[in-house]
């Protein structure tokens, strides 16, 4: 049955996002049967599970479900607000952020327009801005190769850019840009222009070094910021995020937004989890020591990796989508880099002590280096 030809002619040029592998997946492909073994360190989750607290409240509504949820979420916007000294009507829901990178190119791109990112920025802002046939403009990032040039970003700005995207810290490379530069960008950036600040992963930075972005949206700015509870809060199996805006600006995105896009038991466990700020220091901690042991052992072997402040880092290991596959028969499931024109490079996202440990001793011998006594 042929369909293409009824179908918007610029669909059949868009790319399908590819997805970290999921598990079952893996151990189908490969024949494996103890699911439990396999290391999946593709897809940047908590490797601690769910928010014990989210769980709960799981539970607790679960006899609910036959009911419709509140489409306006409004109780978790209250706890929202109330986290973010921020006013309700600033707070959109998404079914994840993907939802609210997507509401944000309806709302602001068409034929004709452009979004600026940088190149090696999170894939999905190109994506959405095909799908509306505008066009991006990718920005080199900075002389290092990893980080947002927010001074060239500016420059490549155009009459007809309608949105930049900064996201912070930046999957895949987890670099951060620092205050300083967000200023200098804002203090520049044409009128004409909303600036997305995608902070999926903030709050996994140390509270003192998050930069301050929620002042520009008090300020009234032409600002929406982007977060997520699929990473330090351990509900990305439940899909759902936030965005928060000037009121103005948050009414644009619920214009475009489904009635019922953010279930029930999401936005329950997204309250619960908003009040387990132990969890949160508990992520903070296993990460930053995942990090730290990971930047151990690869400077032992000799293996560059790229300083990171979110949840994973890259590794240069030479054939990437090579490695990728190797470390699979090896039950270690990590994401090749090709895509952001890193041939070289995986990412890993840090797991538990045992999952890391389990990928450096895989690493180690997929890439031929000597392991040593005592060591993975
Ligand atoms: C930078 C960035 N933004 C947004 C997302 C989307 O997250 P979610 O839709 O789970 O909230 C991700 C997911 O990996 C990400 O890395």
């Amino acid at each position: 049955m042929k369909t293409d030809y009824l179908a918007n002619p610029w669909i059949k040029s868009l790319s399908v996002y590819e997805p970290g592998k999921p598990i079952e997946e893996v151990a189908r492909e490969l024949g494996f049967d103890d699911i439990e073994s396999i290391a999946k360190l593709a897809s940047n989750e908590n490797a601690l599970g769910p928010s014990p607290k989210a769980v709960k409240a799981m539970v607790a509504c679960a006899a609910q479900m036959h009911r419709y949820p509140d489409g306006g979420g409004y109780y978790l916007r209250q706890a929202l607000a109330r986290k973010l000294n921020t006013d309700m009507n600033s707070l959109v829901l998404g079914s994840g952020s993907n939802e609210l990178i997507e509401m944000i190119a309806h709302v602001f791109l068409r034929k004709g327009l452009n979004l600026v990112m940088a190149d090696r920025a999170f894939v999905v802002y190109r994506l959405v801005a095909a799908a509306e046939e505008a066009s991006t403009i990718a920005v080199p990032m900075m002389k290092d190769g990893f980080t947002h040039d927010l001074g060239a970003m500016l420059k490549a700005i155009t009459p007809r850019t309608r949105v930049v995207f900064i996201a912070n810290p930046n999957n895949p490379t987890g670099t951060v840009v620092e205050p300083r530069a967000i200023d200098a960008f804002m203090d520049k950036v044409p009128d004409h222009v909303v600036t997305v600040f995608d902070e999926a992963y903030i709050e996994l930075m140390a509270p003192d070094r998050q930069p301050d972005t929620l002042r520009y949206v008090r300020e009234g700015r032409k600002v929406i910021l982007l977060r997520t509870f699929s990473k330090a809060y351990g509900l990305a199996g439940l899909r759902i995020g936030y965005a928060v805006a000037a009121p103005v600006c948050a009414d644009l995105l619920h214009r475009v937004r489904q009635p019922f896009n953010v279930n029930a038991m999401a936005q329950a466990a997204a309250i619960a989890a908003l009040d387990d700020d132990a969890f949160v220091v508990r992520t903070r901690r296993m990460v930053r020591n995942g990090l730290a042991y990971f930047e151990k052992e690869c400077r032992r072997a000799g293996l560059e990796t790229v300083p990171s402040a979110a949840n994973f880092f890259l590794v240069k290991v030479g054939q990437g989508r090579e490695v990728f596959k190797a470390l699979q028969l090896e039950k270690v499931i990590v994401r090749p880099m090709d895509g952001y024109g890193l041939p070289d490079y995986v990412r890993v996202t840090v797991g538990t002590a045992s999952e890391n440990a389990h990928c450096m001793k895989a690493l180690l011998k997929v890439l031929g280096c000597p392991v040593r006594k005592g060591r993975p």
